[in-house]
């Protein structure tokens, strides 16, 4: 295992973006894109876990992606379902917990199946929890905890009456939020948690993207003071 430095995220969130693009550069159809991201999150997610972060979140598959062409939709659920057949054997035996996040709703029932055996397998892992945001969108995830708080009676009125009833509440806030492929915006990601998460961006595009890569961003967070409105440390 690799020697821990002093400042290593705890939670570290990436909106895996580009794998459109990687595509298109190389002449091929968008799926092989995603196909490539998806080795891409396999590296990144050995890199993590040897460098000793305990929450890996990947932004998978947004509330506004199913505006896309009905074919790369079908896609992306079937690299879903077939990647996690394949892979959750061996990221059990690795300690990954595997836990999605998001709203169930419109998922055809076949990739909610997938998700249930995903993270019922993985349950007892420790070593790292790879939360994968799926059919998510920041805004549809306050909205569905402010309901599911009037249907459990609560009025909400402060910030830890709300966090309860986010998908995963117990999960702490990213303390890195990381975007590739030069887009620099958050697309309805982590939009409650991220209200004091540190950014960082790159123009490589996701498929690209691993080991050598993750090592910067996190030399990046590491040089950063986090003063949650305080004054600067001298
Ligand atoms: C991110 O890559 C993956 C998903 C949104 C599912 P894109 O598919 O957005 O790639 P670009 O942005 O078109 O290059
Ligand atoms: C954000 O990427 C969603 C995921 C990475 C899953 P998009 O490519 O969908 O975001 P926009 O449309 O460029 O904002
Ligand atoms: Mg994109």
């Amino acid at each position: 295992m690799e020697q821990q430095s002093n400042n290593i995220p705890k939670h570290f969130a990436v909106i895996m973006d580009g794998n459109g693009r990687w595509a298109k550069k190389r002449g091929l159809p968008r799926l092989l894109g995603h196909r490539a991201g998806v080795e891409a999150l396999e590296r990144t997610l050995r890199a993590a876990a040897e460098m000793g972060v305990s929450v890996l979140s990947v932004y998978a598959f947004s509330t506004e992606n199913w505006n896309r062409p009905k074919m790369e939709v079908a896609g992306l659920m079937e690299l879903l379902q077939r990647y996690a057949k394949a892979k959750v054997p061996e990221l059990k035996k690795s300690g990954v917990k595997v836990r999605f996040c998001g709203s169930r709703k419109g998922v055809p029932e076949e990739v909610l199946n997938v998700i249930d055996w995903s993270e019922s397998e993985t349950a007892a892992c420790d070593r790292i929890t790879l939360a994968v945001c799926f059919n998510y969108g920041g805004r549809q995830e306050i909205i569905d905890a402010i309901s599911a708080a009037q249907q459990a009676g609560m009025v909400i009125r402060t910030e830890d009456d709300l966090r309860c009833f986010l998908y995963l509440p117990d999960l702490p806030d990213p303390d890195l939020v990381i975007r590739t492929s030069g887009e620099l915006r958050l697309s309805n990601f982590w939009l409650w948690q991220s209200s004091y998460s540190e950014f960082y961006f790159t123009d490589t595009l996701w498929p690209d993207f691993g080991k050598e890569e993750l090592k910067k961003a996190l030399e990046s967070y590491s040089g950063r003071e986090r003063r949650y409105g305080r004054v600067e440390q001298l």
